[in-house]
């Protein structure tokens, strides 16, 4: 195998995303043929034991506490932002101006002018960059997004999908601070809306295109809670629950959900789709499994299939164990870094670029909208 070409990464945080994303530059050059190899040239976040030891766990070479000194460093090509969402814009934005590339978790920012002014500063630079919308990057969904584009659903009717959690309930859950941004709109932006029901709207827009209106209610069902950070009673702003009916530039009905007060459900991300032809249903909780129902299957034998998605023919499955093996969460991070190192190598862009995610952030604002206008409103188009 030639050498490899080293491609320096500079990650920021050390959280959730962080290890997921690590984790992939670790594998995705030991599972795929990559042109470059990924070092992992440093880590920053504010607590230097912390990011130390975190540095330490994952081989990173070295730390920084100020992502400034992170975005000038000569040695670093790539910046990956995994820091909270209110982060996501002034790193970014100077990470395309130093011209690095960038990769950002979603949502892109906190809201679509945030986005907008991020794909200017990606584009005017001409830096490579993409969102981890990893879901997109399930080999079962992979496999919906090639039967839809074969064309086997036939006229796309309806499209549903939920994203159901249950861990914000308690009334003694504080808002703000290490753990809970997610409760604070200053960081998070909006609440259920662009955390959940973002990640619908993206598969959404991949699957079956873009939205042209939507109309929407969202909750907040409790109204105070103690801050972290002011260690005050304070109101609270983010949505707990959100829910919007929409319609395709396709013609076909949207039903969208999110909430994090439906007891019993961890991470339940569902989506169905119904066509002419064929239908299929996919969940998160059985992630290798699609359901698919085709009509013109011969009558007497006509019914819903399982499809195992861990064969070798499936998406990504031939790179993993042999088939009817299962893979994870994980490996949705794994693949998207990898596509990004083709693409990379090809000179071509990595879905979804932040242009593609703003897409999603003009429907989550037009659904935060919708939901105090009690109106039906607009989703603005990206060319
Ligand atoms: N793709 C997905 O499925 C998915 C899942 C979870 C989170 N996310 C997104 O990933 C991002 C991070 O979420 P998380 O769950 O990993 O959060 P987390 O709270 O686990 O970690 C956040 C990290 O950011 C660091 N940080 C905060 N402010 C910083 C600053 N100014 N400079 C440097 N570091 C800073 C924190 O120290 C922490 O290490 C969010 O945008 C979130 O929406 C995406």
């Amino acid at each position: 195998m030639p050498a490899r070409k080293p491609l320096n990464i500079g990650l920021v945080g050390y959280g959730f995303m962080s290890r997921a994303h690590s984790n992939a530059f670790l594998q995705a050059p030991r599972f795929f043929e990559t042109e470059y190899q990924p070092a992992l040239k440093a880590v920053c976040a504010r607590n230097a034991e912390r990011v130390k030891s975190f540095a330490q766990n994952w081989g990173y070479e070295s730390v920084e506490t100020d992502w400034r000194a992170l975005v000038n460093r000569a040695d670093i090509d790539l910046i990956d932002i995994a820091s909270p969402n209110d982060t996501h814009a002034e790193i970014g934005i100077a990470a395309a101006q130093a011209g690095k590339m960038v990769l950002c978790e979603k949502p892109l920012g906190r809201n679509a002018t945030e986005s907008a002014s991020m794909v200017s500063a990606v584009e005017s630079e001409r830096v490579a960059n993409m969102v981890w919308y990893n879901y997109r990057r399930v080999p079962a969904v992979m496999l919906l997004k090639l039967l839809l584009d074969e064309g086997r659903f036939g006229r796309i009717f309806h499209y549903r999908a939920k994203f159901l959690q249950d861990w914000t309930i308690s009334q003694e859950l504080p808002q703000g601070g290490e753990g809970l941004w997610r409760l604070d709109a200053d960081v998070a932006g909006s609440g259920v809306t662009g955390d959940l029901l973002a990640h619908c709207i993206d598969t959404a827009l991949w699957l079956n295109g873009p939205l042209r209106e939507v109309t929407a209610m969202t909750e907040t069902f409790i109204k105070e809670r103690k801050h972290n950070l002011t260690g005050r009673v304070e109101p609270v702003r983010i949505d707990d629950a959100s829910a919007a009916l929409g319609r395709f530039h396709n013609s076909a009905l949207a039903t969208f959900e999110a909430t994090r007060y439906a007891r019993g459900h961890k991470a339940l991300y569902t989506l169905e789709i119904n066509g002419g032809h064929a239908s299929a249903m996919w969940d998160l909780h059985d992630l290798h499994r699609i359901q698919f129902f085709d009509h013109r299957d011969e009558g007497r034998l006509r019914g819903w299939r399982s499809i195992h998605v861990t064969d070798g023919d499936h998406p990504y499955m031939k790179r993993w164990w042999v088939p009817g093996l299962q893979i994870g969460y994980e490996h949705t991070f794994i693949h998207q870094f990898a596509d990004f190192l083709t693409a990379l190598s090809e000179g071509k862009e990595a879905a979804p670029t932040f242009r593609n995610a703003l897409a999603t952030d003009h429907v989550t604002d037009a659904i935060l909208k919708s939901a105090k206008t009690g109106r039906w409103e607009p989703v603005s188009s990206v060319p």
